[in-house]
Formats: C-alpha cells, sequence, structure tokens
C-alpha cells in the first residue's frame, strides 16, 4: 500500500496519536504534497513548503463554508450568533481586513504588556500548584492544563473574579469543538455552541459598556481604543474578545499535557533541566516543537496553482502540517529526538503557524507553559509519570492533539 492511500487515516488511529513520527517522516520523504481521497484535502508535509504555503496568499484563512458544511444538519439559520461570531474574528480574514482585525488585540500582546501580565500567571499557576501539591500524585489535565489557560485569558480581558467561573463554562462548547469525534452529535453541540456565543456576546458586551466609561489596564479597555481607531463594528470588537478566550484555551491546554508528557517520558531530560533551570526556555521550545497541539493547519485554495508537480485547484482544503514540519531533519537535527538542551532552530518550530496569521498569543503561552514548568520542578523534585495510571490520549481527531487525562506522581 501506498503513501497516498493510508497516510490520512492512519492520522486519526489511536495508536498512531501515540507516536505520529514515522508517517510524517513517509509524508516528507514520499509524497510533500499528498492528496487523501479519505480527507478529501491536501496534506503539505516538508519545513520549506509549509512555511511558503503560510506566506502564500493564495491560499486563504476564510474557512467559513467548512463550519458550516460541520453544522449542516441544523442550517445557518440556527447559529446566527456564532456564524456572526466566525465571520468577525480575525482568524477567518484574508489580507487588509485581517490586519484591521488584528489590530484590535494587538496591544495587549505587546512585550510590556506581557511583563505587566506575568505576576498575574505567577500567582494563577501558584494558585493551582498549592492546592494539590500535598497530595503527592494528580491528573495535570484536570488540575492544571484545563485550569491554567481559562484562567489566564479571563484574567488578561479583566473579568471580574466572582463572574469567570460562568465565563470558563461558556467555553465548554467551544472546547468541545475542537474535541469531537466520530460519536459526536453535531446537533446538539451545533446548538450548545450558539447558546454559549450569546451568552458571551451578551456578558461581553455588557462589560465592554462598562470599560467605555471607565477604562482599566485590560485587554478590552485596550480594543475598545483600538476600535475607536479602526472604526470597527461593535459586532467584530465582540468576535475578537471572544475569538481570545477560544483561541487560547484548548491549544495551550493541550500544548501543556503534550509537553509535560513528553518531558516526563525522558527522565534523563527532566535531570538536565533540574540541574541547570537556565535550560527552562529551551526546554519549552522543545516541548512546543515535538508535540504541537494544532498539528495541521488550515488553509482554502483561493485559485488553483502548482507545488512539486502538482496541481491544487481552487476551492481545495490543503492541511499544512506543522507537525510534520516540526521534524523536517533539513531544519533540526535528529528530529526525533527529544532535547531540552537542542540549539538548532530555537523557536524555528511552526507550533504557533507563521507569516500574517502567526498565534497573537504566542508569547503568553510560552510564558504560561515556562512559569508552570519551573514551579513543578521547584515544587514538585521526583516528578515523573503515574505508572498505575496510564495517560490517555483524546478521542482521535487528527486536527488537535492532546489528553483526556495525565496521571502524575511526585
Ligand atoms: C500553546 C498554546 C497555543 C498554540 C499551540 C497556538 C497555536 C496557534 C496557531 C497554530 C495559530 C495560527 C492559525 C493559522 O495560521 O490559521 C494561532 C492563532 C492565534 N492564536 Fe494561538 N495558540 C496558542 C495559544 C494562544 C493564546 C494563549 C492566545 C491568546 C490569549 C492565542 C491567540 C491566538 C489568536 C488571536 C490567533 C489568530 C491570529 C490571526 O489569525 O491573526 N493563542 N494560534
Amino acid at each position: 500500500m501506498t503513501v497516498s492511500q493510508k497516510a490520512p487515516l492512519d492520522l486519526v488511529r489511536p495508536e498512531k496519536l501515540i507516536d505520529p513520527a514515522p508517517l510524517y517522516r513517509e509524508l516528507r520523504d514520499q509524497d510533500p504534497v499528498h492528496w487523501s481521497d479519505l480527507a478529501q484535502a491536501w496534506f503539505i508535509s516538508r519545513y520549506e513548503d509549509v512555511v511558503a504555503c503560510f506566506r502564500d496568499p493564495r491560499l486563504s484563512n476564510n474557512r467559513l463554508q467548512l463550519y458550516e458544511y460541520q453544522f449542516r444538519d441544523v442550517g445557518p439559520e440556527a447559529i446566527p450568533a456564532f456564524r456572526q461570531f466566525l465571520q468577525g474574528q480575525m482568524s477567518m480574514k484574508d489580507g487588509a481586513e485581517h490586519f484591521r482585525a488584528r489590530r484590535l488585540a494587538n496591544q495587549g500582546f505587546t512585550p510590556q504588556a506581557l511583563e505587566a501580565m506575568l505576576p498575574a500567571v505567577r500567582r494563577i499557576t501558584a494558585e493551582l500548584v498549592d492546592r494539590v501539591q500535598p497530595l503527592g500524585r494528580m491528573d495535570v489535565v484536570k488540575e492544571l492544563s484545563c485550569q491554567l489557560p481559562p484562567l489566564v485569558i479571563s484574567e488578561m480581558l479583566g473579568i471580574p473574579a466572582p463572574d469567570r467561573e460562568r465565563f470558563i463554562t461558556w467555553a465548554q462548547p467551544f472546547v468541545d469543538l475542537s474535541n469531537f469525534s466520530p460519536g459526536t452529535d453535531l446537533k446538539a453541540l451545533a446548538l450548545r455552541v450558539e447558546e454559549a456565543t450569546r451568552a458571551l456576546s451578551g456578558y461581553l458586551g455588557s462589560i465592554i459598556e462598562e470599560r467605555r466609561h471607565a477604562p482599566g489596564p485590560d485587554m478590552l479597555s485596550r480594543m475598545i481604543l483600538a476600535q475607536q481607531e479602526t472604526g470597527a463594528s461593535q459586532e467584530v470588537l465582540l468576535a475578537n474578545a471572544i475569538l481570545l478566550l477560544f483561541a487560547g484555551h484548548t491549544t495551550a491546554t493541550d500544548q501543556i499535557s503534550n509537553g509535560l508528557h513528553d518531558l516526563l517520558k525522558h527522565p534523563d531530560q527532566v535531570r538536565l533541566l533540574q540541574e541547570d533551570p537556565n535550560l527552562v526556555k529551551s526546554a519549552v521550545e522543545e516541548m512546543l516543537r515535538f508535540n504541537p497541539s494544532v498539528p495541521f493547519i488550515l488553509r482554502l485554495a483561493a485559485e488553483t496553482f502548482e507545488l512539486h508537480g502538482r496541481t491544487i485547484p481552487q476551492g481545495s482544503m490543503v492541511f499544512l502540517c506543522v507537525a510534520a514540519a516540526n521534524r523536517d531533519p533539513s531544519v533540526f537535527s535528529e528530529p526525533d529526538r527529544f532535547d531540552v538542551t537542542r540549539s538548532d532552530g530555537p523557536q524555528k518550530h511552526l507550533t504557533f503557524g507563521f507569516g500574517p496569521h502567526n498565534c497573537l498569543g504566542a508569547n503568553m503561552a510560552r510564558r504560561e507553559i515556562q512559569t508552570l514548568l519551573e514551579q513543578l520542578l521547584q515544587r514538585m523534585p521526583g516528578l515523573r509519570l503515574d505508572e498505575e495510571q496510564p495517560p490517555r490520549p483524546k478521542a482521535p481527531n487528527f486536527l488537535f492533539r492532546g489528553f483526556d487525562s495525565l496521571h502524575v506522581r511526585w
């Protein structure tokens, strides 16, 4: 059987999710512009091709029609708030329109804004670690990785403390949207997502009105200022505020558990890190490179184009395989080796994408992971995978990679 016939199916088989590296190698070596009948999509897997595609304006981010297709059983009229959210948010836009929408949130991610957020990230992380530290064992997903990212985003947006639980509950259908598997009831999910979008829009809309009169140092206040400068509508402002919750939640939750799992599977690397805490930054980059939480990033071909002699027709779905690019030996030496001291290609991995849509929250996510790692190593010496309770990878879904549970001991 050729790689063309088996690659995408294998990607969704649970055993392949444990170690997809051999498949990535096959794709890169034998079929770098791969058409999959099963997925009805193209898969680009070599580092330099993926980077070129991220830069290529012929590949569009406007993927609204795919959500509409996914939710075809309920029909567009049943999900107006969700459609408005999709239409307004930056990650669905191209060119100048994208640039304008991104400007709304840019100011919240400057180095100064991130520096100002750091004490809060440390405090939130410490509070979570305090709760579990005396127990000697925990499920990382339940106790830490599911909680840290939405708590940090809530803080960043300036959501008042008493409302945070409610705010985070509204994010759950969006999380489920990233976790769906063949058994998921898409109709019910679409309706839950619609309800949550309405609730979030109503809630954030009223907070935005308050902040218009009494601005603070928070992200929403910065976005209101940027709205005045860019002339963006209220719908676009709301869509991008909701996007921050959505974009920085499951991605970071999964990335924390993927990274910790990889690290703890390599006790020699944990030792290196304990002996030299200065390695923490390169360790975080390696945790990001090795197993991205978003292994494939989707684009739509806005026009027909050629790549390595293959013709990609207009309208095709094109998956940019960042997980395969991150293991490309032309950029990373011994790419399948997990190495916290790695000095080749620091920050060259494509886990946060590349080009105009590269992750706006990348440095925030880096600081979150670094803070958590530092506190775990300091306060839980002896941290290791729990041999009595094996890790449970998420249901097969090749778009998102993470764990349902990851039990550790110390
Ligand atoms: C480790 C955690 C994270 C990962 C792996 C991740 C990954 C990504 C990727 C791959 C993209 C690019 C998608 C594309 O090219 O279409 C992206 C975009 C984005 N991310 Fe993240 N992300 C993470 C955390 C965050 C956080 C914490 C925030 C905000 C608080 C955030 C906000 C965004 C936004 C707003 C975009 C859209 C950028 C645009 O379209 O211009 N992300 N992220």
